[in-house]
């Protein structure tokens, strides 16, 4: 399988971020945090691009469904992983996902696809793969906010600025209802069994930032993100520079 990134398009804005290079903002937790939200907020703020792992995870799920593999046979689908060629766009302001040409951006959302991802992404052969055209993709921008479970401890160790986005389990159902037809109970089942599934791949790094978001708006998460990134940098946050 070939993974690439759309790097094409530069948005052309200059980063804020200063000539730091390759600046990597790694976000992780569970699902329902807010991760991708934040994460896309955080790179508008910043001018950087943005890469959202999870749906390289949720495409391979989606080829896999299409062709009638049964995602449970582990060996089956770690010799098929590297088939499908699956690309992803990093704008933040319109961010996709295709699969052999074809655009699947919402067809990887779909409840199918969300309850069976798990066991695909538990999948050693499947990881190292998607790991891989991760971090080339990586490597290939100025700066980027990567989110994912594993970007701060596996994908992008390195990285400079790490945040561990949580939410309390209820908050996140709640969020999570309300961008399906689901109901807040049977979401917060299926996200406490896609947890336990995702347990695996989902540490926090040690030196990461845990932002809880239980409490906090989108808007108020993506400043504690951007502002990190610009201490990071060295460029004041704006508030900052108010006398
Ligand atoms: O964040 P999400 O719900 O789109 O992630 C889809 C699945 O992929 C979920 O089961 C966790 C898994 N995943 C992973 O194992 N590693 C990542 N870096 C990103 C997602």
């Amino acid at each position: 399988m070939k993974t690439s990134a759309d790097l094409d398009g530069d948005t052309g804005e200059e980063s804020e971020t200063g000539n730091q290079a390759r600046l990597v903002v790694a976000v992780d937790g569970p699902s329902g945090a807010g991760k991708s939200s934040a994460s896309r907020g955080a790179a508008i703020a910043l001018g950087m691009r943005y890469l959202d792992t999870g749906s390289m995870y949720r495409a391979l799920t989606w080829w896999l469904l299409e062709r009638g593999v049964e995602v449970s046979d582990a060996g089956l689908v770690g010799e098929l992983a590297a088939e499908p060629v699956i690309e992803v766009g990093t704008d933040p302001r319109a961010p996709w996902t295709r699969v052999n040409g074809t655009d699947v951006s919402a067809a990887i959302r779909t409840r199918e696809v969300t309850s069976t991802v798990s066991a695909v992404a538990a999948v050693p052969r499947v990881r190292a793969h998607l790991i891989a055209q991760q971090r080339d993709i990586i490597a290939r921008t100025d700066g980027i906010v990567a989110e994912g479970r594993d970007i701060g401890t596996v994908v992008a160790p390195d990285a400079p600025v790490k945040v561990f986005l949580t939410a309390d389990s209820a908050a996140r159902a709640d969020r999570r209802a309300g961008e399906t037809t689901w109901s807040a109970a049977s979401t917060q089942v299926e996200q406490d069994r896609r947890d336990r599934l995702d347990a695996a791949q989902s540490g926090k790094a040690d030196d990461a930032v845990e932002i809880d978001s239980t409490q906090l708006d989108l808007d108020q998460v993506i400043d504690i993100i951007v502002r990190l990134a610009r201490e990071h940098a060295g460029v004041p946050h704006p508030r900052q520079q108010i006398r």
